[in-house]
């Protein structure tokens, strides 16, 4: 199977064994402690998983600076955004040596990690500003990511930590959630080797099954990973509990059985295009992918990012710093022409007027009012589902 990112094994860092977790946990309670933001929680649970492998922990200010800039730390380690436990206040912990993390999405707020403290740094506006530029490609506070980025505070937490849970994600998404060793563990023991990965925020409709399907029969794969965000969305994005029902659903009825998995990773959303891009690619070798597909606006948000941008990010990419490659997909949609879906590189006699297209806001108005979508973009089995969604929600105002 193809090797973890910057390490010859996977180092989790969740706490493997039962008997040390209850020991840290129980250590943990007489330590001081902060309730972290929801970011930091997520990448607690990204580093705890073996996501972000080799981390050991979170960045400090100079390495954030120096992955937001170059895309590596300043030891030289290829990482294309900074990871980081960002606050407003560190007062509660001034002085201390090794601190709980507690997680603000959880009620009672639960530890979730036992960090030892390395630094606590103050960013200027000026750093925060240069960062969240090199990141996002814009200072836009409409931005979500942006937003996000810059409302927890300037204040970096840096050094190495330990998890001793996934958050929400593993109660609320037990048949979902998995970490990079389980999906490494999954893939192993169905034989797969080359595996390709589709990263999902939203509900697959036709293109984005057949984007899929094209890329898995392009490479003569073994198997499609199809790894959803199970973390913060913005406003208007569909749930994950809805867009989990409708991607098995698509799956269980289109796809042979054992030519996907149906899994999600628990981190908020960025928004950040092609750096999230490349994050994403990082992170999908760390659970064993060979490739993973990129497509139109990946990972985009509003008219941020050129449409692909995210793909001519990887021309960037130093070589050998990521083995996973990428699969290229072009803009995909119905081909009235030709009664199924196509990549539209593939068809330069085409004129707009030849294919199938809805926007986000078409979808939504439709399966809103009942209306159901055309065959040709969506399958029926998967309109239905969001569309009893968007009637629960209709109904709510
Ligand atoms: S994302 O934020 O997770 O990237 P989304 O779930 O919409 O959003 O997209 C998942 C993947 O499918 C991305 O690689 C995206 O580029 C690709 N994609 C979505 N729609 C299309 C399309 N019509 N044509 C080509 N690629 C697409």
């Amino acid at each position: 199977m193809i090797k973890p990112h910057g390490s010859e094994k996977l180092n989790p860092l969740y706490v493997m064994d039962a008997g040390e977790r209850e020991a840290l946990a129980k250590e943990a309670q007489s330590l001081p402690s902060i309730t972290v933001c929801s970011a930091a929680a997520a990448n607690a649970v990204m580093l705890g998983s073996g996501y972000f492998n080799p981390l050991t922990g979170y960045m400090n200010l100079a390495d954030s600076i120096s992955a937001a800039e170059k895309m590596q730390t300043t030891s030289g380690l290829f990482f294309p955004v900074p990871i980081v436990n960002v606050v407003q206040d560190a007062s509660a912990i001034q002085g201390a040596k090794r601190i709980a993390l507690r997680d603000p999405n959880v009620d009672g707020n639960p530890i979730i990690a036992v960090q030892d403290v390395e630094a606590i740094e103050e960013a200027t506006d000026e750093q925060m500003k240069a960062m969240t530029e090199n990141v996002f490609r814009t200072t836009d506070m409409d931005h979500p990511g942006v937003a996000a980025f810059n409302s927890v505070g300037k204040t970096f937490i840096s050094g190495p930590i330990k998890v001793l849970n996934f958050s929400y994600f593993e109660t609320d998404f037990p048949e979902t959630f998995r970490t990079a060793w389980q999906i490494r563990e999954e893939m192993a023991k169905l034989g797969w080797e080359k595996v390709v990965a589709f990263q999902t925020r939203n509900p697959m409709h036709r293109a984005h099954e057949e984007l899929c399907r094209m890329a898995y029969n392009a490479l003569d794969a073994d198997g499609i990973l199809i790894h959803m965000l199970l973390g913060k969305l913005k406003k208007g994005d569909i749930p994950a509990d809805v867009r989990d029902a409708a991607i098995r659903k698509m799956a269980e009825l289109y796809f042979p059985p054992n030519t996907v998995l149906i899994t999600g990773y628990g981190f908020d959303m960025l928004y950040a295009g092609p750096r999230e891009a490349v994050l994403h690619a990082l992170f999908r070798q760390n659970c064993g992918c060979t490739h993973l597909i990129v497509g139109r606006d990946h990972a985009g948000v509003g008219d941020y990012y050129g449409p692909f941008d995210a793909q001519t990010i990887f021309d960037e990419v130093p070589k050998g710093a990521l083995e996973i490659q990428i699969f290229k997909a072009d803009h995909t949609a119905w081909s009235k022409k030709l009664n199924k879906i196509i990549m539209m590189r593939d068809a330069p006699d085409h004129t707009k007027d030849d294919w199938v297209f809805l926007s986000g806001t078409k979808v939504r108005a439709m399966l809103s009012e009942g209306q159901s979508l055309p065959e040709e973009f969506s399958r029926p089995e998967v309109a239905k589902i969001l569309m009893d969604y968007y009637q629960s929600e209709a109904a709510k105002q």
